[in-house]
């Protein structure tokens, strides 16, 4: 049995962390692959939040193995804290594989990510602070540690010793900070985090691949969004990885071909966290309107989304860029009150029309959305189950969205429950 990929097709908290506890049923294991814990994925059971950074959303079913992929960025202390907190709340975790290639987010990615936010002032992209960027950038340069070196003292203490010279450098002469100390880090890292971890670190790739070969089901959980993208995203207000479906890919250790199913998550509307270009961006009343009832609020930062109307344009884009096969369209129900809805089909810009995104991002800054307006339905659809119990209006809506981005869409969601969902086309 081929993998199967869930995606962000916006900027982001499409509902990712509900569709994979969704689709977990039928499957062996669930990888996260990207990402670190600039992620806040909430899975809601029984009217209780679980909000997951770094663990795989699947990780609620006894059934599955969690597994944390080699393309993730690891804060061992949030990891530890999360798992804490599942196992409280009586979620066992002892299942969870991390990948030993996985790199850490250091003490000096966070404060590094901070500064650097700091530095740039009015230009700052709105990141997470959490260190993810840094990270990456190490692992790209190759001063990376990793999850592996937790296993090994030496090896780890020597790495540190190295990168950390540069980094108090750094800290000292660009930002007048004062220095990190790297007995004080190793004691952390290797005396508190590592017994505890190291159970878990071993060889995700193996295990992936061997559930596959025995067909049973895998499912790649996604972290962030098609244009959060590093490469395809609006760069620089991107985060630091790849989060189309290429990614799963690499951050799990797995061939294209092993993947036939691509289901991209899109919110019934746009939101986004932090600066970058956003043609449908709402503002007024209509933005207060879609915040408060959709309570777009960061899951772990607290902070407000910016919401907008559907953008179809990204849309087809997104599904391009991940081969998308369905999309679950999340979050119907916030859309119950409203007289009229708008779809951006176009966009506007220089007297010229663009039905496919502009490659050039001057313009995509400066395009006005075309938009096609659509009857609203003014009924709740929060307690619908079934396809045939959606208001003509929403039916309307939803086939209108599928035409626009080429694609069906399978899964509805009308509210932050497991079970608000509706089977909506075939895939
Ligand atoms: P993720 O990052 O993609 O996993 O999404 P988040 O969990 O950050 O944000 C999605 C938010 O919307 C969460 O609070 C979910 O509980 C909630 N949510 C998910 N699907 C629906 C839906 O269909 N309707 C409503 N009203 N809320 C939803
Ligand atoms: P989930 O998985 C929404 C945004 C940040 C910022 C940019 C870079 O819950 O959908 P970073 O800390 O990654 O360097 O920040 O990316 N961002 C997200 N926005 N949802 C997320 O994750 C995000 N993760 C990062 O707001 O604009
Ligand atoms: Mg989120």
């Amino acid at each position: 049995m081929p993998a199967t990929v869930v995606i962000g097709t916006q900027w982001g908290d499409e509902g990712k962390g509900k569709l994979t506890d969704l689709l977990s049923r039928e499957m062996q294991v669930v990888v996260r692959y990207q990402g670190g814990h600039n992620a806040g994925h909430t899975v809601v059971v029984d009217g209780e939040a679980f909000a997951l950074q770094l663990l795989p959303s699947g990780v609620l079913y006894p059934s599955i193995t969690p597994v944390i992929g080699n393309g993730v960025v690891v804060e061992p202390k949030v990891l530890l804290d999360e798992m804490d907190m599942l196992t409280r709340r009586g979620i066992d975790c002892s299942r969870l594989v991390i990948s030993g290639s996985a790199h850490l987010v250091m003490p000096y990615h966070q404060e590094l990510d901070a500064l650097t936010e700091r530095h740039l002032g009015k230009n700052k992209l709105g990141t997470t602070k959490r260190g993810i960027g840094p990270a990456y950038a190490d692992k790209a340069a190759r001063i990376g540690l990793r999850a592996q070196d937790l296993l090994d003292a030496k090896i780890f203490r020597q790495k540190l010793d190295v990168v950390l010279k540069e980094k108090n450098a750094i800290l000292a002469k660009v930002y007048n900070r004062l220095p990190l100390s790297a007995d004080e880090i190793a004691q952390r890292y290797l005396d508190e985090y590592a017994p505890r971890l190291a159970p878990h670190i071993g060889d995700a790739v193996g295990l992936v691949q061997a559930t596959l070969a025995a067909g049973q089901g895998v499912l790649l959980e996604g972290a962030q969004a098609t244009f959060l993208d590093l490469d395809h995203g609006t760069y620089p207000f991107v985060t630091s990885s790849n989060t189309v479906a290429g990614g799963a890919c690499t951050g799990a250790g797995i061939g294209p071909r092993q993947v036939d199913r691509v289901i991209g998550i899109a919110k019934a509307y746009v939101t986004r966290v932090g600066a970058g270009p956003f043609p449908t961006e709402a503002t007024g009343e209509l933005a207060d309107m879609l915040v408060e009832r959709g309570h777009e609020y960061g899951t772990n930062t607290g902070r407000r989304r910016r919401p907008g109307w559907f953008d179809a344009v990204m849309m087809r884009h997104a599904v391009r860029l991940s081969s998308v096969s369905e999309l679950a369209v999340t979050k119907l129900d916030v859309l119950d009150t409203f007289e009229t809805l708008k779809v951006c089909v176009a966009y506007q810009a220089g007297g010229q029309r663009y039905e496919s995104l502009p490659w050039h991002q001057s313009v995509l800054h400066e395009v006005e959305p075309v938009y096609e307006e659509l009857p609203g339905w003014k009924t709740s659809t929060s307690e619908v189950t079934r396809r045939d119990q959606l208001p003509p209006q929403a039916v309307r809506y939803l086939e209108f969205l599928s035409r626009q981005a080429g694609v069906p869409v399978t899964f509805v969601g009308v509210g932050p429950g497991r079970d608000q969902v509706v089977r909506f086309q075939e895939p």
